[in-house]
């Protein structure tokens, strides 16, 4: 009676987990969630299966669909996630909140997260001296007299290079490049860009420190900023570039004379990068 009783258990209990086993073969086997099979369904017709838009992306009017394997790496999820969720007006890609709920949406960006992509220095460098230069400089530098921004000292890295390319700067001539310029042209000119920063050397920085401001500044720490009634910073208050501008420009040149006007832009960044390594 007894071992009736317990094999009758067993049975059930071992049918119950089957039963546990085949459903969760059920939810694993459930494809309501794979990233790739949803955008297969719904967005490889246009933006094409390795990214790369299909024929018929690329014949949609007023703007082709965009490649997704050049800037997979270089455009936040928050950013995807709202162009899938809402689409962009007046084209083709229309908003995917009716057809897809949040996490399928999440899980399409994980399949286009998979993208990679080889840039092209070469084509980056022809792009920015085609489209860029007149502002920015063929170096870089910005020395155009237009307010451009010089890119050799930008701190950005590589996804708000793309960023500030695809949307520009509002209110100044800084315009979004997004329909001047192609999604790989985009990525290729964001690593060309990348690739011509200075990388400031705060060793060379502490020897320029040395001869050109330690006989009036005898520490980098103790430089006071000349305050105004405004306002008065402290020097980790304020950012390079004004810092720059305080070094050139500030009341101090006139008696530090040659010492700071006899320096380059680039033995500055120096100084600057070995001013910030003193702050720490
Ligand atoms: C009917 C064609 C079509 C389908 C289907 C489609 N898209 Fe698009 N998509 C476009 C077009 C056209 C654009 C370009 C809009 C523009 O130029 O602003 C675009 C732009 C985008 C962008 C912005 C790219 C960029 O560089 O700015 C993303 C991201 C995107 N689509 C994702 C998706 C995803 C994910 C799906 C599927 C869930 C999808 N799209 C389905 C046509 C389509
Ligand atoms: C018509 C002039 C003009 C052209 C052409 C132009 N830019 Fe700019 N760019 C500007 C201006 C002006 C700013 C500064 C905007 C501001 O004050 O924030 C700027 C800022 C930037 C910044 C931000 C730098 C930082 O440190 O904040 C980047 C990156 C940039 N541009 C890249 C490019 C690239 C790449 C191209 C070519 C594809 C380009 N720009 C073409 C005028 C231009
Ligand atoms: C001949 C003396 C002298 C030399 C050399 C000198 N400075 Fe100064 N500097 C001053 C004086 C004086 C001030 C005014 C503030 C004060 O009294 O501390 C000042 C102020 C500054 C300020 C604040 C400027 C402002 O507008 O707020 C900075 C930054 C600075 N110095 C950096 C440097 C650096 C970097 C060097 C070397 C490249 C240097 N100085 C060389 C005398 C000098």
């Amino acid at each position: 009676m007894q071992k009736t009783k317990k094999s009758k258990f067993m049975i059930a209990s071992g049918l119950a987990i089957s039963m546990l086993v085949a459903s969760g073969i059920a939810c694993a086997e459930d494809d309501s969630m794979d990233g790739k099979k949803l955008y297969q369904g719904n967005c490889a017709s246009c933006h094409g299966m390795n990214g790369e838009p299909t024929e018929m992306g690329k014949s949609l009017k007023p703007f082709a669909a965009r490649n997704h394997r050049a800037i997979a790496q270089y455009v936040s999820r928050d950013e995807l996630r709202r162009i899938i969720t809402y689409g962009v007006k007046g084209t083709a890609m229309e908003a995917k909140k009716y057809t897809l709920d949040p996490l399928q949406i999440d899980a399409v960006i994980d399949f286009i997260k998979t993208f990679e992509y080889e840039p092209d220095l070469a084509n980056g460098k022809a792009r920015f001296e085609a489209v860029c230069v007149q502002c920015h400089g063929v170096d870089g530098r910005a020395q155009t007299g237009v307010g451009a921004k010089n890119l050799i000292y930008t701190k950005l890295g590589l996804e708000e290079i793309v960023h500030t390319m695809r949307y520009g700067r509002p209110g100044t001539l800084m315009d979004s490049k997004r329909h001047q310029l192609s999604n790989p042209d985009i990525a290729d000119v964001a690593n060309y860009v990348y690739s011509l920063r200075y990388n400031a050397d705060h060793k060379k920085g502490k020897i320029l420190f040395k001869e050109n401001c330690q006989s009036c500044h005898s520490t980098a720490k103790g430089i006071k900023l000349i305050s105004n009634a405004a306002s008065s910073q402290t020097l980790s208050e304020i950012d390079d570039h004004t810092l720059d501008l305080r070094i050139r420009h500030g009341r101090h040149v006139h008696k530090a004379g040659k010492h700071v006007n006899k320096l380059s832009s680039d033995e500055i960044q120096d100084i600057i990068a070995y001013i910030r390594d003193e702050l720490k």
